[in-house]
């Protein structure tokens, strides 16, 4: 067992539009954690890579690129900001064209192995909630608790829909639809650490479930969990 000094590791996987920033936002602030997105990871590093203009086909050139990569991920006044080398690409990252781009980066070896490093090191002394795809199979196969959380397909393309129409995207119901399949697809599909439920995870439909409902069910399930962790030591 790993003594954590700021408190436990709470994993969350699920597929792309689940409720998983929400969640895992709310989740931390409730117990006074740091939340750890590491989807916005993944989409900044895609982003710098274009930005850059790297081969995607030449590993080498990847590699190199991420290793003078840095990510960070601050709060400045209540904002959840996300910087690349200095940069603030908070926005940037967050279009349809960076989703489908960072599914393809994300497959990539010298990528993937640049995060994991980093991820671990954000996340070793605890106090954590990391969402993601591989955080309760790759990065913390020994969180202490680790969620999947999941949706429906149509559900998920609906709330990414209104996420993205309210944002002024022109996008349709239909395209959104194909784009949560598609990436769904590349996420499950990839070699590499690919979207996978832990044996030990806790399964969570939200489908039918409000944020609310959800969160009231994880905080309760982590609360329990902490406080028997505290007991042991
Ligand atoms: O959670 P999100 O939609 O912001 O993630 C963006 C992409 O990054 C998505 O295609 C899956 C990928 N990703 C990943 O491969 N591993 C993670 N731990 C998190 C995200």
């Amino acid at each position: 067992m790993h003594l954590r000094t700021d408190g436990i590791i709470i994993a969350i996987d699920g597929p792309s539009g689940a409720g998983k920033s929400t969640i895992a936002r709310l989740l931390a602030d409730q117990l006074g954690y740091i939340q750890i997105d590491t989807g916005a990871m993944y989409r900044a590093a895609a982003f710098m890579l274009s930005r850059a203009g790297i081969n995607l086909d030449d590993l080498t050139a990847v590699e190199q690129f991420c290793a003078d990569l840095n990510i960070e991920l601050e709060v400045v006044a209540g904002q959840h900001l996300v910087r690349a080398n200095g940069m603030d690409v908070t926005e940037l990252i967050r279009t349809p064209e960076m989703s489908l781009l960072t599914s393809r980066t994300s497959t990539l070896k010298p990528v993937r192995d640049a995060l994991l490093k980093a991820q671990q090191l954000m996340g070793r002394r605890g106090g954590v909630v990391l969402e993601g795809r591989d955080i309760g199979s790759v990065v913390f196969p020994d969180a202490e608790i680790k969620f999947f959380l999941s949706a429906s397909v149509d559900e998920r393309a609906k709330r990414r829909f209104e996420e993205l129409t309210a944002k002024g995207e022109p996008v349709t119901l239909a395209e959104t639809i194909d784009d949560v399949v598609k990436r769904d697809r590349q996420d499950t599909e990839r070699d590499i650490a690919p979207l996978k439920q832990a044996d030990d995870a806790i399964v969570i439909d939200s489908s039918r479930l409000t944020v609310a409902e959800v969160l009231t069910k994880m905080v309760e399930l982590c609360r329990t969990k902490i406080k028997t962790m505290e007991s042991l030591t």
